[in-house]
């Protein structure tokens, strides 16, 4: 058995440099399993250099410090994705020419969910986002608000075969910038149903009711964390 709730994630002097260009600079922070935690700051703050980071998707050399996850490191594209990262990319990131069920499917199956089973989750995690109907639509005939629901779905559908067998660390990168209000708060009540199920939950946001419903925040300014803020 695994116990998900007892890995704490810990971040001790992470920076990201793309060249000369400092994205995140020295953060050093702890995340809760079981909460979500916001990250906030301006546009090019660097909170999705710091997702990646913790991603494992950087390119090497580009981030350095210490990362893990319980007594595991973590940050490279394998350790990552074996201690149970996900991603719900900033701006989706969608196959075009696959069904919205398949943008969902593809991955879950590729993580070895076997077909019917994978079709069945990728159909609940629709549902839960309002997209039941859209199920078999083209991913390009989508608007950037459903889009953005299904990368929504898939970051569930994928963090709930991740819950069966281990940790999780859902990296959440603006997951609700194309919603209306009502969509929007669905989505947060989703993620935060993730975190009471033993993930660590990081949801980046630029917008602050969003961020006032998470139990604890990383805010970062000029790539520099600030843990002294709530
Ligand atoms: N691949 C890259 N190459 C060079 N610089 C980059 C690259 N990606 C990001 N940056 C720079 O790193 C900094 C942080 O970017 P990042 O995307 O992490 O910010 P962000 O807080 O996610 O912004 P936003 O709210 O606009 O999504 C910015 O100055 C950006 O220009
Ligand atoms: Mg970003």
């Amino acid at each position: 058995m695994s116990t998900p709730m007892s890995e704490r994630l810990v971040l001790r002097d992470v920076s990201v440099r793309y060249g000369d260009v400092v994205a995140v600079d020295g953060a050093s922070a702890a995340a809760v399993p079981g909460q979500v935690t916001a990250v906030t700051g301006h546009s090019g703050a660097g909170k999705t250099s710091l997702l990646w980071a913790i991603g494992g998707l950087l390119d090497d050399g580009q981030s350095s410090g210490s990362i893990t996850l319980g007594d595991k490191a973590i940050g490279d594209e394998r350790s990552s994705r074996e201690a149970g990262a996900v991603l719900i990319p900033q701006g989706s990131a969608l196959a075009e020419v696959l069904t919205a069920r398949d943008n969902i499917t593809v991955p879950l199956v590729a993580a070895g969910m076997r077909g019917a089973e994978a079709t069945a989750l990728a159909d609940r995690t629709l549902a839960a986002v309002g997209l039941d109907e859209h199920g078999g639509h083209l991913a390009e005939e989508l608007s950037g608000g459903q889009r953005q629901r299904v990368a929504v779905a898939r970051g569930l559908a994928l963090s709930s075969l991740r819950l069966e067998t281990g940790s999780l660390v859902l990296l959440a990168d603006e997951p609700t910038s194309e919603l209306d209000h009502d969509t929007r708060e669905r989505v947060v009540a989703l993620l935060q149903d993730v975190a009471r199920r033993g993930g660590s939950v990081l949801l980046a946001t630029h917008d602050p009711e969003v961020a006032d419903v998470a139990a604890a925040r990383w805010h970062l300014d000029d790539g520099r964390l600030d843990p002294a803020l709530p």
